[in-house]
């Protein structure tokens, strides 16, 4: 029996609507939950928003609004996208939501409990654009020699009396997870934060009283909680914390949480630091993706460039884009991205390369086998190709994308589709119909249960459009797990079953560049 799995994304500010760079990190997170799930295991998927903060209420003060009410409005535009972009979900959390607060509450008093919180007075750089506190060090200096984070945005000077974390009590520990393979990845992010680690920790400010959009901080009313505090308890919140239960005792704690480089010091540091002083298990895996560029630039109000995401997969499909985003992309360097770009991947890996092998085969048989199917024997050359399929079905996309490679998966089956169409042609079974009418429909066959292979491997990248095509072959919805990979058997029974194939339709249409891109 495989393990069940927990898998969660970084929860969005709803401080505007969503762009690429959500629905890059969504998609992922949910090829990985659907991939997991057709291995055969349980699957917990939690997205959602991260409601509180400064930065939301100011973005609401500017726009004349309640904090809650941008919130609502915000949050339904992710939820309305991750819909369309068909994110398997199993909750959409809101850190505004009431059992939500009662878990951040609770975590809250576990580390009071433990002796790490006190009051003191917070005197500091904050980034609200971040929600981060900057040590004076840290600081990089901006074109008119103003102070900026780390990440390039304005901080101000901030000081308030807060509550502090002892987050300097946690080194040890905290390097000691650093260390562990497998923790963090890439690798590659792992050296700085075993810096910034060694560099000596301070103790961290966890609360705020210059406003009051957030929780409120237990005893301590005219305190609410630093906005990080609340956003990373929603990983366990999601499961029923404080109560426990069946999701608790199952699901905690997480496989992976996937999540932006840029927000890795939160993931790898502050989280499991109060996690061990609330004495609750660490999670898994943290994997920080890397960023999307929009032609090699990053998006932003101010160069112009920002793309809708919806548009997006509305003017090429949800899988043609997800297909794209995962194909092209190295998963967690960064990344460039143009319609053009997706066009062309498309149109020659999905339309002319995947599409036409199962539409080309599905008319062939329709129209020279009557949409029959029959027992047969396969030579040697089809054996060949159907362990070639098998091979990269059944081995090597599945072990890449265990380890969340996934363009190197996909470049895998995208080798085996191309070894179906090079098997196509020399097979040449247009020419065999006169010639070898028995040898033809043998090739049609052994194409018939490839293209079943390549359809099912693929189901987690192309939802949709895989199971347009297995619908097509004929292959029953309790039939499409990994497990039942190169299922001979199968055929037969269809067969044997009299199978006709259904009407075949393209499913890959080829897409064309919207009129305004070309220029
Ligand atoms: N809202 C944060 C951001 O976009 C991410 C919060 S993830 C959390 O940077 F789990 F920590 F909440």
């Amino acid at each position: 029996m495989l393990e069940p799995y927990y898998l969660t994304t970084a929860i969005h500010y709803p401080n505007g609507k969503p762009h690429i760079g959500h629905a890059y990190e969504t998609i992922a997170a949910d090829v990985i939950a659907r991939f997991q799930r057709l291995r055969g295991r349980e699957v917990r998927f939690q997205t959602g928003t991260d409601e509180h903060g400064l930065k939301m209420a100011q973005k609401a003060r500017e726009l004349g609004m309640e904090p809650r009410e941008l919130a609502d409005q915000m949050s339904g535009h992710f939820r309305d996208l991750f819909d369309v972009l068909n994110i398997s979900y199993d909750r959409f959390i809101r850190t505004t939501d009431a059992d939500h607060h009662r878990a951040s509450k609770a975590i809250w008093e576990r580390m009071a409990a433990k002796g790490d919180l006190y009051l003191d007075r917070y005197e500091g750089w904050y980034s609200v654009r971040d929600e981060a506190y900057y040590d004076e060090k840290e600081l990089v200096e901006g074109e008119e020699g103003e102070k900026l984070s780390p990440q390039r945005t304005p901080v101000e000077w901030t000081e308030e009396e807060t509550w502090f974390f002892r987050l300097s009590r946690y080194a040890e520990p905290l390097l000691e997870l650093l260390r562990t393979p497998g923790f963090l990845e890439p690798a590659s992010r792992r050296n700085e934060m075993i810096a910034f680690v060694e560099r000596g920790l301070q103790d961290l400010s966890v609360s705020r009283t210059s406003f009051d959009w957030g929780v409120k901080v237990p005893g301590s009313e005219d305190h609410v909680m630093y906005v990080w505090v609340d956003a990373l308890t929603n990983y366990i919140t999601g499961l029923g914390f404080p109560d426990g239960g069946t999701l608790w005792d199952k699901f905690w704690p997480a496989d992976l949480h996937l999540i932006g480089k840029d927000i890795v010091r939160f993931h790898t540091i502050y989280w499991p630091a109060f996690l061990l002083s609330a004495d609750l298990p660490l999670p898994k895996k943290v994997f920080g993706h890397g960023f999307l560029l929009n032609r090699g630039v990053k998006e932003s109000k101010s160069a112009g460039n920002v793309t809708d995401p919806m548009e997006l997969a509305q003017t090429f499909g949800v899988d043609a884009l997800r297909y794209f985003l995962m194909a092209e992309v190295t998963f967690g360097q960064d990344g460039s991205y143009s319609a053009e770009a997706l066009v062309n991947k498309v149109n020659a890996e999905l339309a002319n390369s995947f599409g036409n092998l199962a539409q080309r085969t599905l008319s062939m048989i329709a129209k020279n086998m009557d949409g029959k199917l029959e027992i047969f024997e396969l030579a040697s050359e089809d054996e060949k190709l159907l362990s070639v399929v098998s091979k990269a079905c059944g081995e090597t996309l599945p072990e890449a994308f265990d380890q969340l490679a996934f363009s190197i998966g996909i470049e895998a089956w995208l080798k085996a589709v191309f070894a179906c169409n090079a098997y196509v042609d020399e097979q040449a079974p247009w020419a065999l119909k006169k010639a070898d009418p028995d040898r033809m429909k043998v090739v049609l066959q052994t194409l018939f249960i490839a293209i079943r292979d390549l359809a099912i491997a693929i189901q987690p990248v192309v939802p949709e459009k895989a199971a347009e095509v297995l619908d097509q072959l004929g292959v029953a919805s309790d039939r499409r797990g990994y497990a039942d990979l190169s299922y001979r058997e199968w055929f037969a029974e269809l067969a044997q079953g009299g199978h006709v194939i259904g009407k075949p339709t393209p499913v890959f249409p080829r897409l064309e560049l919207p009129e305004q891109e070309v220029a």
